[in-house]
């Protein structure tokens, strides 16, 4: 199975059941489009009239949105909702509690193993986040600061987040798959005085020492003159089991520190641009960045578009998405999203193959879910596994399906149509990026129809063009790349602490767009279809990553002098990691070496950058200038050497025959 296999000439349509449409926020394809029409042509009156969903302590002034997308006319900048102040963890649960919904469930948490289970209501989440936004004052910080965060799926999570965004702290979730070294470069970028993290956890059979993680960072980012003031640490698992020891004026425990905080403390309002938190994300090229999110414009893209895109109803949905609070699809969709709409979640800390490839359906019938958002890779991996891990299990509450993180496959698309949902649930396939803050290419359920593997429309407010390489805009159906004409309200403001590397990123290779680093093809339809990075970032498992970063980690090994990283297939990850190295001179190749390899990657960025395949490469195709030609080596990779193309460029053409020769060495 190729997870590209279909051309979307595809006549294949989806129409919405009625029993979706008729409740649903946005019921049929004309009122979608005169409501989008609206939002294009004038955005001023569509947000507003959106935001007035939110409590804002002050109003804002107009317009709603001040930027500037071309760099010919000055520096980039966008805000939304100047002189208006709020509070996002106000938003999410003092208005909902204001309300009389203090009961309501905010979280079901389903733990690794099966048993393990917590319900957490409004009122308790919302002094869980109150007791460490206390915490968080005793020890001086305040608005404005960085905190880092490093943590299993547990409702602490996103309560510390909420009790960062309380007092006006911002927060830097760090995903708990990545190493140390990568935790230290972020935590090095960011320079918090706290980092709260948790003993450690399991992930299906395999215990994860976070806080002994922690410290290898931290002692990292001390070797390099950034150290932390505290490490607050939630005993998830008892410490001496996990190796994690602490360090006495530095590491205090949670039971300790925070339960005995005051239930009750009061949100500081913060000007709709106040930073929220820094997301790191992957690039072409240098370190990861950060991508900075603010407050007033991130919420409402957050509200509009888990109200609108999964039609909650939260009154009857049980809503779950799989991501992890690490990812940005875990900040929108897990911590923001449902909980400023009042919704009830359920939480999973572990994986869909723990204890077995039915749990993700054993916990649908478990909580009711109705409403159900996960990745193309876990999807492809449970289809793998076969139907009857499904269909043993009832599902019968689902009524909604999402995906997100990567073009999803039209055969992907119909299992999960027609098995996981029993062929009544549309699918939401959710194209955004961490740089977008929310959905912006999307279906809504009640309106859309559905072609499989495609991400459709425009979300309201957001305004797609093509350009071909020139930078000409596209009309009508065709191919090129996807940029945005203007800005939304929850879109990055900058990389922190590196304004000219967010203009050099998005806004230098076409004037007054922003680049999405996306290719796509636009149908008859007006439809758009993702085709996959135009960039030099690979998505493995829907994870994103840099070439340049596994080059780097594994040029870091003594033993290699060069490595050029490329994407290949791959059928449940979408794409997988294939790198040439060459070696130095008098370095044998070996299967030993070929191990440590691999082990420098997941040591420097993490076990999930570690490449699938290495090539050993005495030489690597380069021009006469000395630039690698990924595209010969993609070829050599997908052993598709015979449709080479042109090689007449390259400087020396007979490093083709010799890496042919050394595949599977
Ligand atoms: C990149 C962004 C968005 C949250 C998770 C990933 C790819 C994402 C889709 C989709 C095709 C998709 C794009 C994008 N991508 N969703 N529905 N269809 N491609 O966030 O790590 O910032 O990655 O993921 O290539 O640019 P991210």
């Amino acid at each position: 199975m190729s997870p590209h296999e279909d051309a979307p000439s595809s006549k294949e349509r989806f129409m919405p059941p009625d029993s979706i449409v008729s409740k649903a926020h946005v019921q049929g394809l004309a009122s979608y489009q005169e409501l989008y029409d609206k939002s294009i042509n004038d955005n001023e009156a569509f947000w507003t009239e959106q935001a007035e969903q939110l409590h804002w302590q002050t109003k804002w002034s107009s317009p709603i949105c001040k930027y500037n997308f071309n760099l010919d006319h000055g520096p980039v900048h966008i805000s939304w909702f100047e002189g208006a102040e709020t509070n996002i963890s106000y938003n999410a649960l003092d208005r909902h509690i204001e309300n009389g919904l203090g009961d309501r469930v905010a979280f079901y948490w389903e733990g690794n193993d099966e048993g393990q289970e917590r319900t957490v209501t409004y009122s308790e989440l919302k002094a869980m986040v109150c007791r460490i936004a206390n915490w968080l004052k005793s020890v001086g910080v305040k608005r404005g600061d960085d905190v880092s965060l490093y943590m299993a799926l547990v409702p602490e999570l996103p309560a510390a987040m909420l009790a960062c965004a309380r007092i006006g702290a911002v927060h830097s979730v760090v995903f708990g798959g990545f190493s140390a070294e990568a935790l230290a470069d972020r935590v090095l970028d960011s320079r918090p005085a706290v980092v709260i993290t948790s003993s450690g956890t399991m992930r299906g059979p395999k215990p994860i020492p976070l806080k002994a993680i922690v410290d290898d960072a931290l002692n990292i980012s001390e070797g390099k003159g950034h150290s932390v003031q505290h490490v607050l640490v939630l005993e998830q698992l008892p410490l001496a089991d996990v190796g994690a020891s602490l360090r006495p004026g530095r590491d205090v425990v949670w039971r300790e520190a925070v339960d005995s905080q005051p239930d009750d403390c009061p949100v500081e309002w913060v000007p709709a641009e106040a930073p929220l938190f820094k997301l790191y994300t992957s690039g072409s090229t240098g370190k990861p960045k950060g991508v900075l999110h603010t407050t007033g414009g991130y919420m409402l893209g957050a509200l509009t578009t888990t109200k609108l895109v999964f039609d909650v109803q939260p009154t009857t949905d049980v809503y779950w998405c799989t991501a992890d609070c690490g990812w940005i699809t875990g900040h929108t969709y897990v911590t923001y999203g449902p909980l400023l709409l009042g919704a009830t979640q359920v939480l999973f800390e572990g994986v869909p193959t723990w204890p077995d490839a039915g749990r993700c359906w054993a916990i649908v019938d478990k909580y009711k879910v109705s409403i159900f958002y996960t990745a193309p890779t876990a999807i492809r991996a449970l289809h793998a596994r076969g139907d009857a891990w499904v269909t043993r299990h009832s599902r019968s509450s689902l009524r909604l399906l999402g995906s997100v993180g990567e073009p999803i496959n039209p055969e992907a698309w119909r299992w999960y149509h027609e098995v996981v949902g029993g062929g009544r649930c549309p699918i939401v396939d959710t194209w955004w990026q961490t740089e977008t803050g929310a959905h912006m290419i999307t279906p809504l359920p009640g309106a859309t129809p559905l072609k499989p593997g495609c991400a459709t429309l425009p979300f309201f407010g957001v305004e797609p063009a093509v350009l071909n390489e020139r930078g000409e805009e596209l009309q009508g159906p065709c191919e090129g790349i996807l940029v945005m004409k203007r800005p939304w309200p929850s879109m990055m403001r900058t990389v922190a602490g590196d304004h000219a590397r967010f203009e050099q990123t998005y806004f230098s290779a076409f004037r007054g767009y922003y680049f999405t680093g996306d290719g796509c093809r636009r149908d008859a339809d007006g439809y758009y279809w993702i085709t996959g990075r135009v960039d030099d970032v690979l998505n493995v498992s829907g994870h994103r990553i840099g070439t340049a970063e596994v080059e780097s980690a594994l040029v870091a090994h003594p033993s290699c002098v060069e490595a050029a990283v490329v994407a290949v297939e791959h059928p449940i990850k979408g794409q997988a990691i294939y790198a040439f190295v060459t070696l130095m001179t008098g370095v044998d190749h070996s299967d030993d070496l070929r191990k440590e390899l691999i082990a420098t990657v997941r040591k420097i960025i993490g076990p999930f950058a570690a490449p699938d395949v290495i090539h050993w490469a005495p030489g690597l195709p380069k021009t006469r200038s000395g630039k690698i030609m990924r595209r010969v080596l993609r070829k050599i990779a997908s052993k598709e050497e015979d449709q080479l193309g042109d090689i007449s460029t390259l400087a020396d053409p007979g490093v083709v025959q010799q890496l042919v020769e050394l595949r599977g060495k």
